[in-house]
């Protein structure tokens, strides 16, 4: 029997709710799928961790992650703690430390979910946005000078690397050429940044003779924005810079119902290193401690999780357990408009892994 070991770093806020129901989840399935097992770990990383020690991760960090086949993630992010110390501190410090450099984030309109756009359906809006994750506006270069002075003056400079884009370019035409629709859109913004966003544009070209079969355009990032709301039904994969898909990812998270749904998944593709699952949503200190968070944007990315591991038809089964109980308003948490508990949403989804049949479910990715 196959053991996968899996790290479990819960963070900060709720996320400190949601790991704990993505493990139960997890453990659910081994109970009853007997062909594999998991062995967790749990890291107490985070702002309480910063707390005490002054980091947010200890140096050495990262070797305890290495052998790992696997990463859950809740959130980074304290009201006590500067944001850019939590991100930059535990977050971006496994994303970069591990190399996870293809960010993947599905979405999809859920059964039973109210979404926002009235003349949009569920076959409308089933996307995936590759997000870089390992350069652009996120490479941590840049510096400040003369604080507090007049002259003060601070930069944080954009690097895009031949390599990066070449990676993730090619990455997202695969991701591309595996579903259905076969078709990518790249987003740029080369008419005003005229280096390094003329040289993505160049490579994204190169790179899509390689992939014959798939279709593609370009399109600038905020045309993209109105092409999401106005013809959601043309986009399928799209890949973006860091810092353009994670504005993107948000949209498209509002327009699929709700934030506390959309998983992601920080992805080395050579798998030199585990890959990382989170939900999007983040620290929510409104409701944290409250047991109100909805699990679903970590039972998504636990779906990637298995999917990742190779284990398709288990990955199959929680997301059907997870779309018969978004298809239930009584089990719909606060942020979708219902009155149900992290606990009640999470016994509910274990339960139905015993029922559900396996296959059926739509590929999440
Ligand atoms: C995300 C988040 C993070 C990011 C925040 C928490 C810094 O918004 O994963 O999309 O910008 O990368
Ligand atoms: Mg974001």
């Amino acid at each position: 029997m196959k053991t996968y070991r899996i790290a479990t770093i819960p963070g900060d806020g709720i996320g400190k709710e949601v790991v704990p129901a993505g493990r139960q989840v997890l453990e659910a399935l081994a109970n009853k799928n007997k062909t594999f097992a998991f062995e967790f770990e749990d890291f107490d990383w985070g702002a309480d961790y910063y707390r005490k020690n002054g980091v947010m991760m200890p140096e050495d960090g990262l070797d305890a992650l290495r052998d790992k086949d696997a990463i859950l993630f809740g959130s980074a992010g304290d009201p006590d703690v500067p944001d850019h110390i939590t991100l930059w501190g535990l977050r971006l410090k496994i994303c970069q430390g591990l190399d996870q450099y293809a960010n993947v984030r599905p979405t999809r309109i859920l059964p039973g979910i109210d979404a926002p756009l009235k003349r949009c359906t569920p076959e409308d809006l089933n996307w995936v946005i590759v997000r870089e994750n390992s350069e652009g506006e996120y490479s941590g270069v840049g510096g400040r000078v003369h604080q507090g002075h007049p002259i003060e003056a601070a930069t944080d400079v954009s690097i895009l690397t031949r390599a990066g884009v070449e990676r993730i370019m090619r990455f997202a035409f695969k991701l591309a050429q595996s579903r259905p629709r076969k078709l990518l859109t790249v987003i740029t913004k080369s008419n005003a940044q005229r280096h390094a966003m003329v040289m993505w544009d160049e490579i994204a070209l190169e790179i899509s003779k390689e992939f014959p079969d798939v279709k593609w355009d370009k399109e600038l990032v905020d045309a993209s924005t109105a092409r999401m709301i106005n013809r959601p039904a043309t986009l399928d994969t799209i890949v973006a810079t860091n810092l353009h898909a994670d504005i993107l990812s948000d949209l498209a998270a509002a327009l699929a119902g709700s934030l506390g749904i959309a998983p992601t998944a920080n992805i080395d593709p050579e798998r030199r290193y585990p890959s990382m699952f989170e939900p999007i949503h983040g620290s929510a200190f409104d409701i944290m401690g409250k047991g109100l968070a909805n699990p679903v944007g970590t039972f998504w990315s636990v779906v990637m999780l298995l999917e990742h591991l190779g284990e398709v038809e288990a990955a199959k089964r929680v997301m059907q357990a997870i779309e018969a109980v978004t298809g239930d308003p009584s089990l719909h948490t606060g942020d979708l408009g219902g009155k149900a508990t992290t606990a009640q949403v999470t016994a509910a989804v274990c339960a139905l892994l015993d029922k559900v049949e396996a296959p059926a479910a739509k590929a999440t990715t």
